[in-house]
């Protein structure tokens, strides 16, 4: 008997792709197992983003394609993720063939839509927010890496910034309990994982919506005493909520790695204000320089639109300036773009694609130099790198990543995978360094 094959194929944040190793261990209990291609697959799966104009229409372009494919009868089409949550029935108007659409908080009822929508040749549509939180601990449910894993602590967002799409296709902020986390942890550990990345809309304010629960602090604090565990990153932080507290931890907690991905979004007061970001350009620099007060080599990386309504030249100049002043390991740069719902869409003094496109090459110019210079000044340096596998473009090479989350390539045997070594820098490059074992 031939088992029933899937074909997934997943858009956005890391969210998104946790998402879809739970909507993998879930179909897997009802048999099916993964493909990477989608010709011959019994069930084709996209788990969409909506976050930007541009993911929306990467999806379409892909539906597009497999609609050929689903039109053998026996192939069945699911569509699942933010769009998905975003447009429900909606799809159907333009995508008649989809079979089950199913939203962010519905992914526990896949299999079962699946089943349905098989036996009776009928749309399944689910878009409630009744999901908790799924976990691989207690199913056997495999992980997406035995070294590395993704844990999520909590989903939604109740912060409504004004470009943003998130509040609404991830529902209200709510925490996972602590408890629930812990155990998990220990589970991720327990079956060889090393390092563990805690994630979120917001992480910050976790435990901030429940009564009772601890602070993200004390959360990261019990996770740091988890026996076997190598390293702690997380994800997403929201520069109004970073407290303190938090920061001491960057000093303090051995396991904690020392990056943090803080986005600014604008280094403009009042674009910040009309973003509904709830800091200041000066609250938001205070914020990098405790940091660096308390983890000098901290790497900090961060998110930047440009072109948002009403961004003058004088405003873009002071994103550029920050940006400088600064020095951010990396970032990640986009054109402003409307969102369903959201309050900057409705704006009257769009800026245009022309003036979006100049503004984002100009400010990834300055920062691909700053990159450049800073990853150059860590030549010589040594870094505590976790060896991840060969890699992908020489063979006599093993891939990593270092605390500050870096890509160092070195020369070594297969066996050091998942191990922590010693890799002196000896080339950098713009998104990767060369270095050889000490
Ligand atoms: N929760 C995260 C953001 C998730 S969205 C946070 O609060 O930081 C990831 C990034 O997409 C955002 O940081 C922002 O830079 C970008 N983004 C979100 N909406 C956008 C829009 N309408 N147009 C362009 N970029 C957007
Ligand atoms: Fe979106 Fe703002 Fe929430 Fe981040 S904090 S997910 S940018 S609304
Ligand atoms: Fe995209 Fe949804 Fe993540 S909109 S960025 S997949 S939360």
């Amino acid at each position: 008997m031939s088992f029933p094959s899937v074909y997934l194929k997943t858009f956005g944040c890391q969210m998104n792709v946790n998402d879809s190793q739970h909507m993998l261990n879930l179909l897997a209990a009802h048999g099916y197992v993964p493909t990477p291609t989608p010709d011959k697959a019994d069930l084709l799966l996209v788990n969409t983003c909506s976050v930007r104009e541009k993911s929306e229409q990467k999806f379409y372009s892909l539906l597009g394609r497999l609609i050929s494919l689903r039109k053998s009868a026996s192939v069945l089409l699911c569509v699942g993720g933010c769009v998905a949550q975003q447009e429900g029935e909606k799809l159907l108007e333009r995508f008649p063939y989809v079979d089950v659409i199913f939203g962010t908080g519905s992914i526990s009822r896949l299999p079962m839509l699946v089943e349905k929508a098989r036996k009776t040749g009928k749309v399944q549509i689910d878009t409630s927010f009744e999901d908790e939180f799924l976990s691989v601990a207690g199913s056997n449910g495999s992980i997406a890496s035995d070294i590395k894993a993704f844990l999520t602590i909590m989903k939604g967002c109740n912060n409504f910034c004004s470009f943003c799409v998130v509040p609404y296709v991830r529902g209200r902020e709510k925490s996972r309990p602590s408890g629930e986390i812990l155990r998990e942890a220990e589970h991720l550990v327990g079956s060889g994982v090393k390092e563990i990345t805690l994630l979120g809309q917001n992480v910050n304010s976790y435990g901030q919506t429940c009564s009772g629960e601890v602070t993200f602090p004390e959360l990261l604090r019990k996770i740091n005493g988890i026996p076997g565990l190598h390293r702690i990153r997380f994800t997403t932080s929201h520069p109004k909520d970073l407290s303190q507290d938090l920061i001491r931890c960057f000093g303090e907690l051995e396991k904690l790695c020392p990056h943090l991905h803080l986005p600014l979004q604008s280094g403009s007061t009042r674009i910040l204000k009309m973003m509904n970001r709830g800091y200041t350009r000066e609250g938001y620099r205070d914020l990098i320089q405790r940091l660096r007060a308390v983890c000098p080599h901290i790497a900090i990386t961060t998110d930047i639109i440009v072109g948002f309504p009403g961004e003058t030249e004088t405003d873009f100049q002071e994103t550029v300036d920050i940006v400088h002043e600064i020095e951010y390991d990396e970032f990640y740069s986009f054109k402003y773009s409307d969102r369903p719902n959201t309050r900057a869409s409705k704006s009257l003094t769009k800026v245009s694609d022309k003036e979006k496109a100049r503004r984002l090459s100009l400010l990834q110019e300055v920062q691909k130099h700053i990159t450049l210079r800073k990853n150059r000044r860590l030549v010589g340096n040594t870094a505590e790198v976790l060896v991840e596998g060969c890699s992908k473009t020489n063979a006599k090479r093993l891939t990593g990543r270092s605390g500050s989350n870096k890509v160092i390539n070195f020369e070594g045997l297969p066996e050091l995978r998942g191990k922590l070594v010693q890799v002196e820098i000896t080339e950098a490059f713009l998104h990767s360094f060369l270095g050889r074992r000490v």
